[in-house]
This record gives structure tokens, sequence and C-alpha cells, in this order.
């Protein structure tokens, strides 16, 4: 059994690079229309809708998620280019690197990492599920982190935007279920991508963080695409708050 997305609109937010990036082609691969977002890697999004066949099947658009007009400008586009809203991935985060001290973290480090991570959340799922509610159904996927789970020293905030994350999705799970709108999230370990290239680069670091996965080694992007792509499809139609974990077995709870 394959999955096909055919007929259905999906939007990412995030779809520049990394796992989004992953996401965003694996859709377009099972039939879906994708719309994705970026911030800053233009070139990088123009050549990923040529990877996913040009303008008839993708649309990149510059949003900041942190900017909750932008958001809704981003969920228009989506509507008006592809006439509907079938899947939301709400994937754009960032993480901070040096590692930071609670004593030492501003309230501009913290209100960046909120506003992003979680206020960035709310905004692009707020706008989507009106449609969606018109639709009478829609699959809602969010990025969370093992660190939303377990928490993580040195990037609390960032920890504590996805812990929120997860409980956003769990409430929201509940609330939108009457409308056939499934909200579930991933939560990944160390993935290989820009954001954890610090650790990547540092051999120190990098073996340290692999002792601790059982798997003993980084996932991949694609890794982490494959489980949304299933939560976005007819394969778990009976799936809604929950927390997937993709990370080679390192936080054994979910
Ligand atoms: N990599 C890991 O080890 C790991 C582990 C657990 C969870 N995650 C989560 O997975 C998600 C994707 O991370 P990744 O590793 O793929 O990171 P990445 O390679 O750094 O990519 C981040 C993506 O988010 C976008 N983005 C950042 N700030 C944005 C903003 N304000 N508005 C709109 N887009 C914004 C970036 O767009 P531009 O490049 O266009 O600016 C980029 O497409 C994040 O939520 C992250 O917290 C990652």
């Amino acid at each position: 059994m394959k999955i096909i997305l055919e007929h259905q609109v999906a939007l990412v937010t995030g779809g520049s690079r990394g796992i989004g990036a992953a996401t965003v082609k694996l859709f377009a691969d099972a039939g879906a229309k994708v719309i994705f977002s970026y911030l800053r890697a233009a070139r990088q999004a123009q050549e990923l809708v040529k990877a996913c066949g040009g303008a008839g099947r993708a649309l990149a658009v510059r949003a900041d998620v942190a900017n909750v007009a932008g958001a809704k400008r981003l969920i228009q586009a989506a509507i008006r280019r592809f006439g509907r809203l079938d899947i939301l991935v709400a994937n754009a985060g960032i993480w901070n690197f040096p590692p930071l001290p609670i004593e030492k973290m501003s309230e501009r480090e913290w209100d960046e990492m909120m506003a992003i991570n979680l206020k960035g959340v709310y905004a692009v799922i707020h706008h989507a599920v009106p449609q969606m509610i018109k639709q009478r159904g829609g699959r809602i996927i969010v990025v969370s982190s093992t660190a939303g789970q377990r928490g993580e020293a040195f990037h609390t905030h960032y920890a504590a935007s996805k812990g929120g994350v997860i409980s956003l999705v769990k409430g929201l799970s509940t609330e939108l279920a009457p409308h056939q709108i499934l909200v579930n999230c991933v939560a990944p370990g160390w993935i290989e991508t820009d954001m954890a290239r610090p650790v990547l680069k540092s051999r120190g670091m990098r073996s340290k963080a692999i002792a601790a996965i059982p798997l003993r080694r980084f996932g991949r992007p694609e890794e982490v695409a494959m489980p949304i792509l299933f939560l976005a499809s007819s394969m778990a139609t009976y799936m809604t708050g929950e927390v997937v974990n993709i990370n080679g077995g390192s936080v054994l709870c979910g």
C-alpha cells in the first residue's frame, strides 16, 4: 500500500531547509500540492519548488511565522493558489547556540524563542482551522522536540517552547475532534540539519550526543518527514493528540 496525497493541499512552515524541506519533497512526491514558507533561504526555496515539479505543484512564500498577520497571509496564499487546505505542518523553529544559562538569558532572547516556536505555531493553526472546519476535516502536525519532553539544560527557553506545543496539540486534539481535524505532533531527537550543525561539527559534542542515542547516530531529515507523511495520510485516521517519538531510542517516554 502506497501513501497517496493526490487532490490534497499541504502547507509546511519553514520548508526551505532541513526537516521542513524533506517534508515538502515527500508530500510533493506523494502527489500533494504543497505551499511552504521560508524566511531567509530564498534560493533554496526556489530550488525546492523546481524539485517538486514547478509552480503548478508547489509555491514558496516568504513569511515570518512570528508575525500573526504574516501567518494569515500564508494561509490565504495557499487557499488562493490551490483552492483548499487539507494538511498543515507547523515546523518552522529556531534553537540557540551557544548554550545559554538562565541567568544570562535576556528578555529579548526569551521572547524571540517563544515568538517563533510557540506563538508561530498558534498563528498558523489559528488561521488554518476555519478553512479546515469549512472543509469538514484536516490534519495538523506540529514539530516539537525531545527537549519538549525531558527539558534541555542551557536551552531552557527552547525546551519550554517545545513543551508548550505538546500541550497545545493535546488540547487542540480534543477541541477539534468534532470537526474531524486530527492534531498530532512529532518529537525528533538529534537530526542532521543546519540547526544541529554546531554539535555535528564539534567532535567532542557530537560523540557525547551520540553516546546518549541507543541507535548510535543522528537521524536524517527524511526520517522525520516519513512519520509526518504517515500522520498526514489515510493510514493514520484514528490517531489524534499523539506525540510520535523520532529519536533513535533516546527518550523512552511520550
Ligand atoms: N535538527 C534537530 O536536531 C531538531 C531536533 C528536534 C526538533 N527540531 C525541530 O524541527 C524543526 C525544523 O528544524 P530543522 O532542524 O529543520 O532546522 P533548520 O534546518 O534550521 O531549518 C529551520 C527552518 O525554519 C525556518 N524558520 C526559522 N525561523 C523562521 C521564522 N521566524 N519564520 C518562518 N520560518 C522560519 C527556516 O527558514 P529560512 O531558512 O528560510 O530562514 C528554515 O526553513 C524545528 O521546529 C526544530 O526545533 C529539530
